[in-house]
């Protein structure tokens, strides 16, 4: 049995409380479903930014009534540091999602940003700090490691940023080791790759590629390639992501102060995953036979990615269970739901 299997049978039966921030949003609202499910008690923060109402209706029917009735739902917003100290109140475990995602966003308006990536991200800090919680683990991002041309990427080492988006993610990880080296406050940091899964955004100019693509296929739409097609990405189920912060909160001391890469270890192309992409959909009885055409690249993205995730396996005993294809199967089917 796996360290994960072993934590989901035993959760249940040792419930404790959780703070999701950024939880109306994709990977927040999937951490809230898991918690529930596993009869948790959830408190969650979100200014609806760009989480949604409708993430919460999806949860709420996917659990029991008893269930539901352990999430207390606080809107607020984490630049408030009084809102992160009310949310923090009686916690054991933080899982600090809430950030507003995006490279073209932040290159649009990095102000806006860098107020609630690193602001906020400060004050979850010292929140979480003065409540004396047992662990905070965070939402970090594979962008930190911007020029650096090395694959597979290795934790320790990095490269210069190339957004603002990315400028913030890696500053967290600097607060969050200073927190370490002044408070003794520990934390976890994990280092998402292209999470996908349901309940993400296809909609708006920043929508990530699988959703917006998926949205595009099922309405007969053409898509558009960013560059030639050959950028390349680790792309990750958001099960894996769950997963990845479970164990990380309630690993031992040892495995705290860290940062830990979370994906697969599998490197896509975007041409590749738009074929992909195409047999999923065509597989859920629609015929999408339009091929992709290309566009520039992208100002501020990455040209390749992909994860050496040894050190989360090795640590707190990581071990993603879906690869792509089995994230899209799953991914594909949901979103046909949504739009039909
Ligand atoms: N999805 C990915 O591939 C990916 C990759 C790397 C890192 N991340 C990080 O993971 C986290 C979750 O991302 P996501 O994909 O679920 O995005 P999302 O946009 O769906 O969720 C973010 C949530 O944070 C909330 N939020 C934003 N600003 C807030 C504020 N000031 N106060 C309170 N709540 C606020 C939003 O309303 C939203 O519900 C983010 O920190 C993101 O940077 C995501």
């Amino acid at each position: 049995m796996t360290y994960y299997e072993t934590l989901l049978r035993e959760l249940p039966n040792a419930p404790r409380t959780w703070l999701i921030t950024g939880v109306a949003g994709f990977i927040g609202s999937n951490l809230l479903e898991k918690l529930l499910m596993l009869n948790q008690r959830v408190i969650g923060l979100d200014n609806f930014a760009t989480g949604h109402q409708r993430n919460f209706d999806e949860v709420q029917r996917k659990v029991t009534g008893e269930q539901w009735a352990r999430f207390r739902f606080i809107e607020g917003d984490i630049r408030e540091l009084e809102h992160c100290h009310e949310a923090c109140k009686g916690v054991d475990y933080v899982l600090h999602q809430a950030a507003l995602g995006s490279v073209p966003r932040s290159i649009n308006d990095p102000v806006a940003t860098n107020s609630t990536n690193i602001s906020g991200f400060l004050n979850m800090l010292v929140a979480a700090r003065d409540a004396q919680v047992e662990s905070f683990t965070y939402a970090a991002s594979s962008s930190t490691y911007g020029d650096h041309p090395g694959l597979p990427k290795v934790e320790d080492v990095i490269g210069k940023p190339l957004s603002p988006y990315a400028v913030t993610k890696y500053v967290n990880e600097l607060y969050a080791e200073v927190f370490a080296k002044s408070y003794g406050f520990n934390t976890i940091g994990l280092r998402y790759f292209n999470v996908f899964g349901k309940r993400q955004d296809p909609n708006g100019a920043y929508a990530a590629v699988i959703p917006k693509w998926l949205a595009a296929m099922i309405k007969g739409e053409e898509i558009i390639i960013n560059g030639d097609g050959e950028t390349s990405r680790d792309f990750c189920f958001v099960e894996n992501a769950v997963q990845a912060n479970l164990l990380a909160a309630t690993a031992s001391n040892s495995a705290k102060n860290q940062i830990y890469n979370v994906a697969v270890g599998d490197q896509t192309t975007l041409n590749d995953l738009f074929d992909y992409m195409r047999e999923c959909v065509n597989r859920s009885g629609f015929r999408y036979s339009l091929t992709a055409s290309h566009a520039g690249f992208r100002q501020g993205d990455v040209r390749h990615s992909l994860a050496d995730i040894s050190k989360a396996k090795n640590l707190i005993g990581y071990q993603p269970a879906w690869r792509i294809r089995q994230g899209l199967e799953a991914v594909t089917s949901w979103y046909v739901k949504q739009i039909l």
